[in-house]
């Protein structure tokens, strides 16, 4: 408090304009928000503007299968991306879009420097062509058979059955993904932003900058080994800004999406009077951060701040990384109900239990957050239920009851108030430093020991007695002020609930006005703050979203017909075909991930006596090899051994499911044996 005003402005990465917002992003949405909401309290001037990333190939191919256009597509996603964000109170002041004329504007300005200050480099390279949809093809929308194991249907430069890399170019009748044709080579030229030359600003720049330590060593890694030249340009047809001066080119999406970050604070500035410049210019006294994924850091890291600095633009004072989202201890997945969008989450949960929960377990560092639900459930009800808002419902009572909601002259208890009122600058550290976690924790402290003061005094039974009314309302008078510094401290994660809270007492919820007291103070009607989180409801939202799977194969991994939905009912067999497979039950005695193979788990498996065996499966996305050791499983056994670029293959594994995340390992009931025979 004794601080003087800082001007700050914030961002969250804008989300792609190509689907819906996930919990994934809303746990960077509310960690920024937060943030924001901290400062804000804090009395500092702090802006927080995002917008949707509306360019690219993608988009342009999912308007297409949706028959409308590009512009018709981005518009209805940013009207559900603002409506999911603001519905978490997330408290942009604007929401934008990197279509928009403030970004194109930006985007030109940016090149035209970067250009004049020979930054840009063109030379022509040779690509993949689609000559049937007239596209340039990306890695992604490639496939054919791997030139090494022979599995068909691989998609770009590694094969997901036996973990090779190689060149699209290589793979043995390639097609091109979107048309099926034949893909031809064709030269085009290209335009490079020259990054190597950036090395030493970006050194400068990476120890300057607050930035976390993984993330510091990694960019120094970057630019301790060779940087590349990046290609910032691409063909038509293309959804994005056409780069000046260079027809039927158009800026790669990667390159304006930043640049967004200005547009559309140029539009809010445009709307509040707020000086732009003073946030983007070099020499300013403002501070400029970033909150992004770990996914990302390259181009927040190395291309955004170089591009920056070429342009005579300020650099980020942070750029702040957090990991990402799993739910019970796995990435999100479609077929477990756990791939959760925000709506739906919305349409059966009150967005403050999530906000709480994100709260309490994010601090500073890039590990991965996992949401349990179980845990979910618990935490929210013992921590904001059983303790905040318990500390005013108990009150609340007595003082509607016997003193007409009126406060106390006098707080009984000083130094119970003072431990209040102390804690408050290593909770105020905790926010500033995103330890959430940590200020949660000394909050809950906080709250505990409240409670405690009012174990010990029981107003319940001093109301028996009518010569200790006026310890009743004492007590429960510093139930209420406790509660009330309580919620200054939880507003930035707990902003409706602070809303309720502020109604109630009467009363603003600033930091500022922490130490005053209500005393003498006309409470309002006591109304319900928080409801318990229902597990029921918890359960429905999974059940909502589980998509039922068909039982395949997945070693090799599922094919891509199934990921595309198309996996078609095969044509029947005879008894007899189906008992030359041979299948039995097997024990994982040992799993481990395989160098140098993205996809696969080496499996030593028991089968009891048929003996033992090795098996490469395509199921790491989906297990950590240490949680399969000891569990039994199904296994085809008279499978051909198939030789690999990391040894034989001698067997398959069952399980069901789609591939990635959604694999489901068959298991036998308990009591079944190594070796037995499935039938
Ligand atoms: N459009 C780019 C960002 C451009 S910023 C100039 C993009 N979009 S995204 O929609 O894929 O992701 C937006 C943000 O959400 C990124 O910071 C990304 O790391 C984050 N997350 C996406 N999935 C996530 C999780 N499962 N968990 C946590 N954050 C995740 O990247
Ligand atoms: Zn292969």
């Amino acid at each position: 408090m004794t601080q003087a005003r800082r001007r700050i402005l914030v961002t969250s990465a804008l989300p792609y304009a190509n689907g819906p917002l996930h919990l994934g992003h809303m746990l960077e949405q509310v960690q920024t928000d937060i943030w924001v909401r901290f400062q804000r309290s804090r009395g500092h001037e702090c802006y927080y503007v995002c917008a949707d990333d509306a360019h690219g190939t993608a988009i342009m191919l999912t308007a297409e299968r949706l028959g409308i256009t590009p512009e018709e597509q981005i518009d209805r996603i940013r009207v559900e991306h603002a409506k999911d964000s603001a519905d978490f109170a997330i408290s942009f002041d604007n929401f934008h879009s990197t279509h928009s004329e403030e970004t194109r504007r930006w985007s030109e300005v940016i090149y035209e420097r970067l250009k004049a200050n020979e930054h840009i480099a063109a030379r022509d390279i040779t690509q993949a062509y689609d000559p049937e949809k007239g596209l340039f093809l990306a890695d992604r929308f490639i496939k054919g058979t791997c030139p090494n194991c022979k599995t068909p249907d691989q998609y770009g430069d590694n094969c997901e059955a036996c973990g090779a890399t190689y060149s699209p170019a290589e793979l043995i009748d390639a097609v091109s993904a979107l048309s099926g044709a034949k893909p031809v080579e064709r030269e085009s030229r290209h335009l490079f932003f020259r990054l190597p030359l950036f090395a030493d600003m970006l050194r400068e720049w990476i120890d300057s900058g607050s930035l976390q330590g993984p993330v510091a060593n990694k960019l120094r890694e970057w630019t301790d080994s060779e940087l590349q030249e990046w290609d910032i340009s691409r063909d038509a047809p293309y959804f994005g800004f056409e780069i000046p001066g260079e027809p039927d080119k158009y800026f790669y999406v990667w390159l304006d999406a930043p640049v967004g970050y200005m547009g559309s604070f140029e539009d809010f500035c445009s709307r509040s009077g707020v000086n732009f410049d003073d946030f983007w210019q070099i020499g300013q006294d403002t501070e400029l951060y970033h909150f992004i994924g770990k996914d990302i850091i390259n181009f927040h890291g190395l291309f955004w701040p170089a591009i920056l600095h070429s342009a005579g633009l300020r650099t980020p004072t942070g750029v702040f990384v957090h990991g990402f989202l799993t739910v019970n201890g796995t990435k999100m997945s479609k077929s477990r109900g756990t791939f959760v969008n925000a709506r739906h989450y919305l349409e059966h949960l009150d967005p403050e239990y999530l906000r709480y929960y994100f709260a309490a377990k994010l601090g500073a560092g890039v590990d991965d957050i996992d949401l349990n639900l179980e845990d979910f459930v618990q935490r929210v009800n013992s921590d904001v239920v059983g303790k905040v808002v318990n500390i005013a419902s108990r009150c609340s009572g007595f003082l509607r009851k016997g003193f007409d909601n009126r406060t106390s002259a006098t707080v009984s208890e000083p130094a119970l108030y003072e431990r209040f009122v102390v804690t408050s600058d290593d909770i105020a550290k905790a926010y500033e430093g995103r330890e959430f976690s940590r200020a949660v924790r000394l909050i809950m402290e906080l709250a505990d020991l409240a409670n405690q003061y009012i174990d010990e005094h029981k107003p319940w039974q001093l109301v028996k007695d009518p010569e200790q009314s006026q310890q009743v309302q004492d007590v429960c008078s510093t139930g209420i002020n406790c509660f009330r510094m309580l919620m200054i401290y939880l507003q930035p994660i707990l902003p409706s609930m602070a809303e309720r809270a502020a109604v109630y007492l009467n009363s603003t919820l600033t930091w500022e006005e922490l130490p005053r007291q209500l005393l003498n103070h006309n409470l309002a009607k006591f109304k319900p703050l928080m409801q318990r989180v229902d597990p029921k409801a918890v359960k429905a939202m999974i059940e909502s979203n589980q998509v039922a799977e068909k039982t395949t194969a997945i070693d090799p991994p599922a094919g891509k017909a199934a990921k595309t939905g198309k996996s078609s009912e095969a044509a029947s067999i005879s008894i007899d075909d189906f008992q030359k497979v041979d299948l039995r039950v097997a024990r994982i005695d040992a799993a481990a991930a395989v160098e140098g193979a993205d996809k696969l788990l080496a499996l030593q498996l028991d089968l009891g006596d048929l003996g033992k065996r090795q098996v490469f499966s395509g199921i790491k996305s989906a297990y950590d090899p240490e949680s399969l050791v000891g569990r039994l499983t199904v296994v085809v056994a008279n499978l051909a051994p198939r030789k690999m670029r990391f040894g034989v293959s001698e067997g398959m594994v069952l399980a069901a499911g789609e591939g990635d995340t959604d694999i489901f390992l068959l298991s036998p009931d308990s009591g079944a044996q190594p070796g037995m025979r499935v039938t």
